[in-house]
């Protein structure tokens, strides 16, 4: 097991810092308001929901599934009355018959669902969302369903000072002379607390609605006990699950639910038992929001496919032409085969026509990476932070909506530009990094600083 230490992000959301890569998985501003603000909202899943019989989407670095839980819950939120609908989740068991029909043969039980569609003339047409989520860290993609996603900093910050916080909301601006009071009487709780302080006050503006459904937990984790049967809560999981300190970043009945269904074999047990668990543990975990919503219902608009191992031969596997692509690499830098030219290139293949690809990464060698492979690029606009934060690129030139201006195209054309190779997808980070280096020393372009240095000269500040 490599070494992660969780921490709460300012949203209140679990982010991940690992030892081994001496890297954060996470944005330590948000880690469930980075997935919405870069992935979902900016995905345009909005207009294709319920129009597309089927809507395909690549989550690449999965981690601990943000971006897909963030795309589920939105998915899930915009059809809560569909899935409170009767008639809709009458419809959408036949098809978990079908899929327990062939639950002798993984494989075809899977393409069984995937080309099954839940439309009828009679019902609502919901679209079925297919999400292939890669990632080369197996005991990520198990911690995945298990962490506490639906925290705010309020309710973190509630659990830890609960004698002061009432104060908060109107006393805000004595903020100082509150931290002392409770420095006072927590003294032991004194870097928390005001690192706790500067969190609530920090996150005024967080927006509630970047919240993860909880049920999502449950659609995955179902999901991934399917996949990995037996072999899904190790020794390792079930130690950082149960013991201090980590254990207070996980959600208890979500151990338990794993731990009963591992016992008991979710196939094995008759359906009464396992329905009077499930009722049980759905009413006590979703009762305040879900207390109607069908969970089978819900689970039935997804299929959840998880690929183990690298990207770059996943993504070759692959036979999905895909609606939307996520890309949340490690920095370049550090994950140098992520980024490559012949990479991004296998993304272009799987692209369909309007599809698009989003990324966190503004910079010139990820940018003119992306348009060497023909790419129209774009960037990621945030409403709430008024900046952009991120990469948009599509075959289809009307889906970037704020293209790259005449300064951003010149500097991709800047040593700065020069991409990664990675020749049949099989170099070392070490190998890709080093053929780059080779690439600079022996460029004729313009260094991005005189580049820079020329255009203010000039009076060009259109950046
Ligand atoms: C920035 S984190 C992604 C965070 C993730 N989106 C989440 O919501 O938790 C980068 C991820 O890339 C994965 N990774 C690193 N190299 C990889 C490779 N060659 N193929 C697939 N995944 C890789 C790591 O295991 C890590 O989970």
């Amino acid at each position: 097991m490599r070494d992660y230490e969780p921490y709460y992000t300012e949203d209140g959301s679990i982010g991940l810092y690992s030892f081994a890569d001496k890297d954060v998985y996470h944005s330590k501003f948000g880690a469930i308001t980075e997935a919405w603000e870069k992935f979902v909202l900016p995905s345009g899943i909005e207009k294709m929901l319920n129009k597309k019989q089927e809507i395909n989407v690549l989550d690449i670095c999965y981690g601990i599934g943000y971006n897909t839980k963030a795309l589920m819950s939105f998915v899930i939120n915009k059809n809560i009355n569909n899935i409170k609908n009767k008639k809709i989740s009458d419809k959408l068991r036949n098809i978990v018959s079908i899929y327990n029909n062939n639950k002798s043969d993984k494989k075809n039980k899977k393409i069984s669902l995937h080309n099954d569609t839940i439309h009828d003339n009679n019902t609502v047409n919901l679209s079925r969302i297919n999400i292939d989520c890669m990632d080369i860290n197996e005991e990520l993609l198990k911690l995945s369903p298990l962490f506490k996603t639906i925290k705010t900093p309020g309710e973190v910050y509630e659990e830890i000072v609960p004698g002061i916080f009432s104060c908060f909301d109107s006393y805000y601006k004595l903020k100082k002379i509150y931290e002392n009071i409770a420095r006072i009487f927590y003294p032991k709780n004194r870097k928390e607390i005001t690192e706790l302080l500067d969190l609530k006050f920090k996150n005024m503006h967080i927006n509630k609605e970047y919240k993860i459904n909880e049920l999502v937990n449950y659609i995955l984790l179902n999901k991934m006990q399917i996949d990995f049967n037996d072999n899904y809560l190790t020794d390792e999981i079930k130690k950082i699950l149960t013991e201090r300190p980590t254990s207070r970043f996980f959600a208890k009945s979500l151990i338990k639910y794993a731990k009963f269904n591992q016992f008991w074999g979710y196939n094995l047990t008759s359906n009464s038992i396992l329905s009077t668990f499930l009722h049980n543990i759905y009413y006590a975990t979703l009762s305040k929001r879900y207390k109607n919503i069908n969970f089978k219902a819900a689970e039935r608009l997804f299929n959840l496919n998880f690929n183990i191992g690298d990207a770059r031969k996943s993504i070759k596997r692959s036979k999905n032409t895909y609606n939307i692509v996520f890309l949340d690499a490690f920095a370049y830098t550090k994950a140098p085969q992520l980024w490559s030219v012949e990479f991004i290139k296998e993304i272009y293949d799987h692209l369909a026509d309007d599809g698009i690809l989003l990324t966190y990464s503004n910079s010139a060698q990820i940018r003119n990476t992306l348009l060497e492979n023909n790419f129209y690029v774009g960037k990621i606009y945030n409403k709430n932070a008024d900046k952009f934060v991120g990469t948009i690129a599509s075959k289809n030139k009307l889906k970037i909506k704020y293209p790259l201006n005449n300064y951003e195209i010149g500097l991709c054309n800047t040593t700065a530009g020069i991409p990664y190779h990675d020749p049949n997808l099989s170099y070392t980070n070490k190998e890709i990094l080093e053929l780059r280096e080779y690439d600079f020393k022996h460029s004729k372009l313009m260094s991005s600083s005189k580049y820079m240095k020329i255009r203010s000269l000039r009076g060009n500040n259109d950046k």
